[in-house]
């Protein structure tokens, strides 16, 4: 990067403020925020900036007011297809644990409350053979009905805005579900895979999930806001769903004390792609896009 551009880096690795952002749009060509860097509509209101381009690292933008960029003639690229295998790694890790109760039983362990083996110590669930529902098929979302047919033997059922390419839905087996509402209702595990819209805002609330049963679980890995946090708490404490495996969360990083508290939950702090290969390559996307506009080529990953 070094050798192509000339760079300030964000060393302490904290967000920036507004006016932090405000000021970088001023000073610099480009600028690489990710997702604590919030940059609201307001933020572009002045326009005139020094910046061409926003190179997100990240493949979520929903911290971008992305329109409002543009129309000041910004040009703004994410990093998707990178970070797709570890997320859906993370999703699975979720599911899993969730299922067999991971959590708890290492909770237990540590405190030194395990007292040997017996047959009723902390029964789980399957997760081979079980039917997952997948909200948002994108790359993510068939990046895990990928890992949980092929090497699961799950059954798949996905909610999208349109169904997969007759072939892929074949190879995968999966079953598209025009109703979110049918999904919920037949799936043992519920994966969000969604990106964070005004249309998918709360889109999992008091209504959807009063379609699940009590033996199903939900995983987020998506946003936190596709949930209504609250109306996940009612179900998890009344024990209407079973539980909830949650990577991401509506006012990060804030966590409701409420799930903190609740045993039948498995909480991650936004964990998603952070695999060293992964995040590598996301910076490395990131270069691609600059390298590109710079060259006055198309960025390859322009929204
Ligand atoms: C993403 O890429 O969207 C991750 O959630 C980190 O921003």
């Amino acid at each position: 990067m070094a050798s192509n551009f000339d760079v300030t880096l964000n060393t302490d690795d904290k967000a920036m403020s507004m006016e932090q952002l405000a000021q970088s749009l001023q000073e610099y060509d480009a600028v690489c925020p990710c997702v604590t860097d919030s940059m609201p509509e307001s933020l572009f209101a002045a326009g005139d900036f020094k910046a061409s381009i926003i190179g997100n690292y990240g493949v979520g933008y929903n911290h971008i007011a992305v329109d409002a960029a543009k129309e000041k003639g910004l040009v703004v690229t994410n990093t998707p297809d990178v970070l797709t295998d570890a997320t859906a790694d993370l999703a699975m890790t979720l599911m899993l644990m969730l299922a067999r109760r991971a959590g708890e039983g290492e909770r237990q362990l540590r405190a030194g409350e395990w007292t040997g083996w017996y047959p009723t110590h902390l029964m789980g669930s399957m997760v081979t053979g079980k039917t997952l529902g997948i909200v948002g098929m994108g790359r993510i979302g068939q990046a895990m009905a990928e890992k949980a047919h092929f090497g699961f033997g799950m059954k798949i059922l996905y909610h999208n805005r349109k169904p997969l390419p007759e072939n892929e839905s074949r190879r995968l087996q999966a079953e598209y579900c025009a109703e979110l509402t049918w999904l919920m209702s037949k799936s043992d595990f519920v994966a969000v895979h969604c990106p964070s819209s005004p249309l998918t805002k709360n889109m999992i609330n008091e209504k959807t999930l009063a379609y699940m049963r009590p033996e199903s679980f939900l995983i987020n890995t998506s946003r936190g806001d596709v949930v209504e946090e609250k109306a996940l708490i009612k179900f998890l404490r009344k024990k209407l769903i079973a539980g909830a495996g949650l990577d991401v969360y509506e006012n990060e990083p804030t966590v409701p004390q409420e799930l903190i508290d609740l045993d039948n939950v498995v909480l991650l702090p936004h964990l998603g792609s952070a695999t060293e290969e992964a995040r590598e390559a996301m910076g490395m996307r990131v270069l691609d896009n600059l390298n590109a506009f710079f060259n006055g080529e198309d960025p390859p990953d322009k929204l």
